[in-house]
């Protein structure tokens, strides 16, 4: 069965969060043509749950902030895997970005004396979040949203891209894709394409992530023979919803703990001070006041416990929970009311501070911030492995296929601090897009091979042939789900990990038989099936990650490993597809931080 209809660009860009909207920004002023196609509707996208601000060495609350203490902070909080020459060029460039976004009409909230306003989150030394609020996810995809729609980058919505496609010598030359509305087969021919697709989350039962999470742009690059590292990394975030069941995992934004928000367990104790790492100096418990002080700015005081890094901050959660000293439904108190014995007029701070959060919980779980401590527990957030790209270019290991975003890999290392994120976006989502149009500048459009474009075809609706005989999806997306959460989640050992890729094998086997019935359009059973081959992808690439790295780091702790192993640091851990397809793991070396980036690290360190 032949496409129903076929586009050609210079640059096509698959996703258009935060990433793939800064992308389409640069190539379409580079002068090349520009598609985007967008899974859902432009102006939704997973960037909006980034919501407390992105990280930028600006300097405007604490002029100690440069560059180096940045580049710093990342290279520590990702425990030293981190693509180093990609957190250089995040920390130098990040300024710069948000000024321009600024510039293109962002709002951010100020400072007394005018400028952009950053606040405290997680791992990061000083003030650095530039933010609106907590909603600085969607400020940004409104931003680049008007900023693209004004360049004129031809944008196709509802569109699902189901195999990347190569020329005959191996380069990209374009994608697959089918309209969610009418079900039809659309082929993209492109000189180069950008994938920017976000996260695996779905891959987990909770998570922070919307339905599109689904590994798209990992697993059509790994199909297609590029090389996805760093897989074993994911970041539980904190804190996310645990109640009401329909809204569990749905973010808690880590800006409520940069207000001064403080976890307790079911005894009322302050349980981040229970396990504090050597390498940070948290106030001290003896000091209750400090935490506060520094919140508010006091230069000389130690940040509170709960701004130690994600994955610290996760794993006593998941200790309290374990422990019997949850919440009742099973998470930790996360309580910012406790402000009101501080500031008079609290209620009215906290509502302008964290708006989307005071309606977030009062809508769906009918609590008042701030009135009354929110019930929290650890959500899957982030993956920070991902597509093997270069630092500069952000060229993948397929020439002519970029990659930008959550879903290139290198500059987070083993954990991403808060924040980091919206600023990777808006820094790599601009170097993608610049790179790729000189890409497609020069080099001549790609041959698309029609069989290869018939067999994604045939593949797709196979589905169809078996009807509601065949397996149902969303059973298996559900098994998948559970599989990940228990044997593959926060706490991982060797035996569980071998159990889930055996789990994983028989429903690679369950997705050959799964049937659907009826027509094309808007058949979400239908797009199920699809999504779940990149799910089984991303779950494997994870598992088989996972039992690789023999230690605990970062967003991988092993409890039959449960220390950093000094050998583990020299090494990312790399899948790609071997004969057959089959998938091979293996060690690729970091290469050595040169002196001068080693002399930043060791100069902050002291
Ligand atoms: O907690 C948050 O607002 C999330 C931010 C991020 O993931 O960078």
């Amino acid at each position: 069965m032949p496409a129903d209809a076929t586009y050609t660009y210079d640059v096509l860009i698959v996703g258009a969060g935060g990433a793939g909207l800064r992308a389409a920004i640069e190539a379409a002023n580079a002068g090349v043509t520009v598609g985007l196609i967008c899974k859902s509707l432009l102006g939704k996208a997973h960037t909006v749950m980034a919501e407390g601000g992105m990280a930028a060495a600006m300097a405007n609350n604490d002029d100690r902030d440069s560059w180096k203490v940045h580049f710093a902070d990342t290279m520590r909080g990702g425990q030293y895997v981190n693509n180093w020459r990609m957190a250089e060029l995040h920390a130098k460039e990040a300024p710069d970005r948000v000024r321009e976004l600024e510039g293109w009409g962002a709002v951010f909230d100020r400072t007394a004396d005018g400028r952009i306003n950053q606040r405290n989150f997680g791992g990061h030394r000083y003030p650095r979040l530039a933010h609106v609020g907590d909603r600085t996810g969607l400020e940004l995809i409104r931003t680049l949203q008007d900023h693209t729609v004004y360049l004129g980058v031809t944008v196709h919505m509802e569109h699902t891209v189901i195999e990347l496609l190569l020329d005959g010598s191996g380069r990209a030359a374009g994608v697959l894709a089918y309209d969610r509305e009418k079900g039809r087969f659309h082929v993209f021919n492109a000189k180069a394409v950008v994938l920017a697709t976000g996260g695996v989350g779905r891959a987990f039962k909770v998570t922070s992530n919307s339905w599109e999470g689904t590994g798209d742009g990992h697993a059509l690059a790994f199909r297609a023979g590029a090389e996805l590292i760093d897989m074993e990394f994911i970041q539980f975030h904190p804190t996310g919803m645990v109640w009401p069941p329909s809204v569990k995992g749905i973010l808690v934004t880590e800006g409520v703990r940069g207000e001064g928000g403080i976890l307790k367990n079911s005894e009322g104790r302050r349980f981040m001070f229970d396990d504090i790492p050597d390498n940070y100096k948290p106030q001290t418990a003896s000091d209750p006041e400090e935490g506060w002080r520094y919140v508010q700015g006091d230069k000389s005081a130690r940040r509170p416990p709960e701004l130690l890094t994600r994955d610290h901050v996760a794993r006593c959660i998941n200790r309290e929970v374990k422990a019997g000293r949850g919440s009742p439904h099973g998470g930790v108190f996360l309580d910012i009311a406790w402000i009101k014995e501080k500031i008079a007029g609290s209620e009215e701070h906290i509502k302008r501070k964290l708006p989307s959060m005071y309606h977030q919980f009062k809508e769906l779980a009918d609590l008042d911030i701030t009135k009354t401590p929110m019930e929290v527990g650890p959500t899957t957030h982030y993956i920070m492995g991902g597509i093997r790209v270069d630092a500069d270019s952000q060229m993948s290991t397929i020439h002519g296929l970029f990659a930008a975003g959550e879903c290139a890999s290198g500059i987070n290392g083993a954990n991403r601090l808060g924040g980091n994120s919206l600023s990777d976006l808006i820094v790599f989502g601009k170097r993608a897009g610049e790179y790729a149009a000189q890409y497609a500048r020069d080099n001549p459009q790609p041959r698309i091979d029609d069989g290869a474009v018939e067999h994604g075809i045939a593949t797709s609706i196979e589905p169809f042939a078996r009807g509601t005989a065949g397996e149902n999806p969303y059973t298996l997306q559900q098994d998948l789900q559970d599989t990940m959460q228990s044997l593959v989640g926060i706490v991982r050992q060797e035996s569980e990990m071998r159990e889930a890729v055996d789990r994983i094998e028989g429903y690679k086997e369950r997705l050959r038989r799964v049937g659907v019935s009826g027509g094309r359009e808007y058949h979400s059973g239908w797009h199920t099936a699809i999504d779940l081959r990149n799910l089984l992808v991303v779950s494997e690439a994870i598992a088989r990650s996972a039992i690789e790295r023999k230690e605990s780091r970062g967003g991988h702790f092993r409890e039959d490993y449960p220390e950093k192993d000094p050998a583990c640091a020299t090494f990312n851990v790399s899948t790609r597809p071997g004969p057959g397809g089959a998938m091979q793991v293996s060690h690729v070396p970091l290469p050595p931080m040169p002196d001068h980036l080693k002399a930043v690290v060791e100069e902050q360190k002291s």
